[in-house]
């Protein structure tokens, strides 16, 4: 049979690992997908680098939209990223009868209702495995595989570049500025690395994943969002004096108010598998109410771990695409007509644990104060470390862990406590989750 005719549009990191993946494996894959998989043309706006990599195995183009226009062309790739040109491109291919896959978390978690509207209407096919956690085929476990049961809650370290950044920083004493930039040079950070370390790329992936997990649209915009630039060391290392490691985490949690949608940095117990994913890897737990906690773990960014995942979405395109469309995999899991409006729950009424760092006068009657706002709050304490003051200090760190609370009840504490004269800095406030 013919192969299937694949336009690649973009080839920097991840068009480089998928052209490379598809030559290098092109038999293996030829057995999968039932016929050969053939990238036929690349549009780039760097036509020379585009030639080196691809030599005269394809058409090489400047123009985007000629690429989609072509009617050779069976699917399109898109691997340019954002949500400016990417977005009019996909809308374009799909208008074109063309199936598409991304790896565009960005654009999906934002306009991802429109583009999936868009796909349904037209009959074709928007696959995206590599939009989350690179590698690791999460997208297929929560649509298909973990298809019997109800989501409970998903925690993923989903963020490549953070990952890598914590452990260096952490293991080899480097620092921020250094380890990022080696992030850069290694293809792991997003073109704009704020996205990756203030949390925005991990909030993308887990906005995909709660869709998918529960049914509702997609909403980047209701999601909690912070990155680790304001940890600090002095808090990673009381986090692990007391037993936890702190990871950027992006979770979605199924309430019986609504769902919990947040990325930030988290305290978890070392002992956790999760707690140990070092480097550029990615870890992804979901606990389903059948099966209980099923662990997804491998590399989360880079050249040809995302090539995997997108060569994996072409192959099922490749088996698929004759299929009636209503009998293809729902792309967010649920038939669109069963899809529900569950809220976001706003922060405030969000529940977890807590780790709070507070600098305060060493005096007697300091913890005292303080523990019993808690008290008065409702909040209850699981363990409290104190630093030992050099000799003639007059301050000292007073760590706290407390027990699930709401996070509006924990805001209203912070402002009590914030306010007492022997409080001599900002309180600093992380979130611990057991995740057991
Ligand atoms: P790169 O910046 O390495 O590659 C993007 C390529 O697209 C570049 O070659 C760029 O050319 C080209 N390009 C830009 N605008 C156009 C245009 N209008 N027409 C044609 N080509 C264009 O990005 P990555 O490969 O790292 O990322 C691609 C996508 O994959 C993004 O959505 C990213 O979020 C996602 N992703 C990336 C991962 C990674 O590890 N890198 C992992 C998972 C997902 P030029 O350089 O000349 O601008
Ligand atoms: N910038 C992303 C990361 C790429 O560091 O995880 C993979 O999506």
């Amino acid at each position: 049979m013919k192969a299937i005719k694949v336009g690649l549009l973009g080839i920097g990191t991840v068009g480089s690992g998928t052209f490379n993946v598809l030559r290098r494996n092109q038999d293996v894959i030829r057995g999968r997908a039932g016929r050969g998989i053939e990238i036929a043309m690349v549009a780039d706006l760097n036509i020379e680098r585009a030639r080196e990599i691809v030599g005269d195995a394809a058409v090489v183009v400047s123009d985007a939209r000629e690429l989609i226009a072509n009617p050779e062309i069976d699917i399109v790739v898109e691997l340019i990223g954002g949500y400016g040109i990417a977005k009019a491109l996909v809308l374009e291919a799909i208008a074109a009868g063309k199936h598409v896959v991304t790896a565009n978390k960005a654009l999906l978690a934002v306009h991802g209702t429109e583009i999936f509207a868009a796909a349904h209407a037209k009959g074709v096919i928007v696959a995206f495995e590599a939009a989350v956690a690179g590698g690791i085929p999460i997208i297929k476990a929560l649509r298909e595989g973990l298809t019997a049961n109800r989501i409970e809650w998903i925690a993923g370290i989903i963020n490549g570049t953070t990952n890598f950044i914590l452990s260096e920083m952490r293991g080899k004493g480097l620092d921020f500025g250094v380890v990022l930039k080696e992030a850069q040079r290694l293809g792991y950070a997003e073109a704009d690395p704020t996205f990756d370390i203030e949390g925005v790329d991990a909030a993308h992936k887990a906005t995909i994943m709660s869709a998918i997990a529960f049914g509702i649209p997609v909403q980047f915009d209701k999601a909690h969002v912070e990155g680790i630039t304001k940890l600090q060391a002095a808090d990673i290392k009381y986090a692990e004096q007391l037993g936890y490691r702190i990871k950027l985490l992006g979770i979605a949690r199924r309430r019986d108010n609504g769902i919990e949608l947040r990325v930030h940095p988290t305290l978890i117990p070392s002992q956790r598998l999760i707690a140990n994913v070092e480097g550029a890897m990615n870890a992804v737990v979901v606990q389903g109410d059948a099966v209980g906690t099923t662990l997804y773990y491998g590399k989360g960014a880079g050249s040809e771990p995302t090539a995997s995942a997108v060569i994996a979405d072409l192959v099922d395109i490749t088996r698929l695409h004759t299929a009636d469309p209503d009998h293809r995999v729902p792309h967010l899991a649920f038939q669109p007509d069963a899809m529900n409006d569950t809220p976001i729950l706003a922060m405030d009424d969000v529940v977890t644990a807590f780790y709070l760092r507070l600098c305060v006068a060493d005096q007697a009657g300091v913890l005292s104060s303080i523990t019993t706002i808690l008290a008065e709050n409702d909040i209850s304490i699981d363990a409290v470390l104190q630093r030992e003051s050099a000799e003639g200090e007059k301050q000292t760190d007073l760590i706290i862990l407390t027990h699930d609370t709401v996070e509006g009840r924990m805001n209203k504490a912070l402002s009590q406590m914030q306010a007492l004269p022997t409080v001599l800095a900002p309180i600093v406030k992380l979130r611990k989750e057991e995740l057991a």
